[in-house]
């Protein structure tokens, strides 16, 4: 097994085609990108997209973002997700820690992720790196379109 953890640089159709595939088995409310959103995304300067690899295929990706705020920096892991064929290998510990290390790099002291209680593969995976639960309400205003 050869894993390895990249960030993605350019918008190619790989990495579009394996987002496409990837992302809904994380939320059925996803929507596909096209190559100009890929593109958006990587030239984002406080977004770094990454993919795991196994033998050159992506089967994994999460999206870190890191900006600054008056009170210092967030930094914010989103959209985890590994292909349901290659779970249970280490992907999803090996792209959370080297986001993490990521972080770090960019002078973040601190990362933060959500993830609903359901999500019990996810939940462990967290508790098992190191992630700490926060007493915070957590709020989200629909806006309508
Ligand atoms: C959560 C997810 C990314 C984990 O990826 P993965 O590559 O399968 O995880 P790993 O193989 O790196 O597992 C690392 C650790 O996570 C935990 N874990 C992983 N799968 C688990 C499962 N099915 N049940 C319980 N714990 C699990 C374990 O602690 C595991 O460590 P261990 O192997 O020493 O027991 C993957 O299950 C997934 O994509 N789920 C669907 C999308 C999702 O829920 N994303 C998270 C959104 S917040």
């Amino acid at each position: 097994m050869t894993l390895t953890i990249e960030i993605v640089e350019r918008a190619t159709d790989e990495v579009r085609d394996a987002l496409n595939s990837l992302v809904p088995q994380l939320s059925s409310r996803a929507v596909a990108i096209d190559n100009a959103k890929l593109a958006s995304i990587i030239e984002n300067p406080s977004l770094t997209l990454l993919v795991a690899r196994e033998s050159g295929a992506i089967l994994g990706t999460l999206t870190l973002a890191v900006f600054p705020i008056p009170s210092g920096e967030i930094a914010m892991i989103e959209d985890v997700v590994v292909d349901e064929s290659a779970r249970g290998l280490g992907a999803g510990e090996a792209l959370v820690t080297a986001a993490i290390a990521h972080a770090a790099s960019l002078g973040a002291r601190e990362v933060d992720l959500t993830s609903r209680p359901l999500r019990k593969a996810a939940n462990a995976l967290y508790q098992k790196i190191g992630f700490v639960q926060r007493e915070t309400n957590v709020y989200r205003f629909f806006i309508e379109s």
